[in-house]
């Protein structure tokens, strides 16, 4: 069967902890000037439908660092943007290329083309899901806390599509994680109640950011408007002004947590600018790592080698 990364929840912590231990050797060995060259000769198509600095350039960067090469595609100067349908191009573009790296709007999307792909579907991020961002995110952990099971995590803000990534991995690895999220921008429910059935520690959504981040060892933000959303800005606006992490709310976390932004930031709405540019936050380290963590899962899918399916 071939693997897609399409959701965290579809795999075993083995095998996700695989992904992030080749992700650390891959940058230890970048630092030591160690040149790769196991993905020479592969291709891979960036087919993206909204916009992106980091997850394109760190996704080229990694596949070009690994000796392959890139093809990005906007959707909407395909012909997707013209109707032809997905299940069409995913055949097509299976004959051209080792890997689709997808950033798209509905998770149903990302679905159908692995239905009809014959090589690895990647999902760089849907309204649903960001897999890739928090397998980097995990990452960062790992470096900066040592385990990625024991930190006390918290999510504030809009339960999105990262809220429902941290979340899954929450359930995968069992780390405690919980959400402060005002209503009614609460996580995806069905997401919610699977992870809670797998997980062997509480993923509690709650409405006080004081009383989410007391104690918390790494700390989650991400803007109130995601992509698509830009027309409900003002309205969010309101709804969220009490969510933002700054100096006064992370003096209730654990002196040592990390602050995480998988970026980009609006300074002043959900982070003030000096608890981003602070020494509490790590988000210029949790950018690197989507390069080496996207190294990883493109070596990892497009060879095949990819540990363990859960
Ligand atoms: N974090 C992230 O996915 O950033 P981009 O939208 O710039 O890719
Ligand atoms: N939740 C954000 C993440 C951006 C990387 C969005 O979907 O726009």
């Amino acid at each position: 069967m071939m693997n897609h990364l399409l959701a965290l929840g579809d795999f075993s912590k083995e095998a996700l902890r695989g992904l992030i231990d080749r992700a650390l050797a891959l940058k230890a060995e970048r630092r030591q000037g160690v040149r790769h060259q196991q993905l020479a000769g592969r291709t891979i198509c960036l087919l993206f439908e909204k916009p992106s600095t980091r997850t394109r350039v760190s996704f080229e960067a990694a596949m070009y660092s690994l000796g392959g090469q890139v093809i990005f595609m906007s959707a909407k100067e395909s012909q997707l943007g013209r109707g032809e349908p997905l299940k069409d191009t995913a055949r097509v573009l299976s004959r051209y290329v080792d890997a689709i790296v997808v950033r798209t709007f509905g998770q149903e999307v990302v679905e159908e083309l692995a239905r009809y792909a014959t090589v690895p579907v990647i999902n760089a991020l849907t309204d649903l899901h960001h897999p890739c961002q928090v397998l980097s995110d995990l990452m960062t952990v790992l470096e900066c806390k040592g385990t990625l099971e024991k930190a006390r995590t918290v999510w504030i803000g809009d339960g999105n599509n990262m809220a429902n990534s941290w979340i899954e991995a929450a359930s995968v690895f069992g780390f405690p994680l919980s959400l402060a999220c005002p209503e009614p921008f609460e996580p995806n429910t069905t997401i919610l109640e699977r992870a809670r059935s797998r997980s062997p520690l509480p993923i509690e959504v709650l409405r006080d950011p004081a009383e989410a981040i007391r104690g918390a060892e790494v700390i989650n933000v991400d803007v109130w408007a995601s992509m698509g959303q830009e027309a409900e800005q003002e309205e969010r606006l309101a709804v969220f002004r009490d969510y933002q992490l700054d100096a006064t709310l992370l003096a209730k976390a654990d002196p040592k947590a990390i602050v995480l932004h998988c970026l980009p930031a609006h300074r002043g709405e959900e982070i003030s600018e000096d608890v981003l540019e602070g020494p509490q936050s790590v988000v210029f380290d949790q950018a690197e790592n989507k390069m080496h963590i996207h190294a990883a899962i493109l070596e990892q899918f497009i060879t095949g080698s990819l540990v363990q399916q859960g």
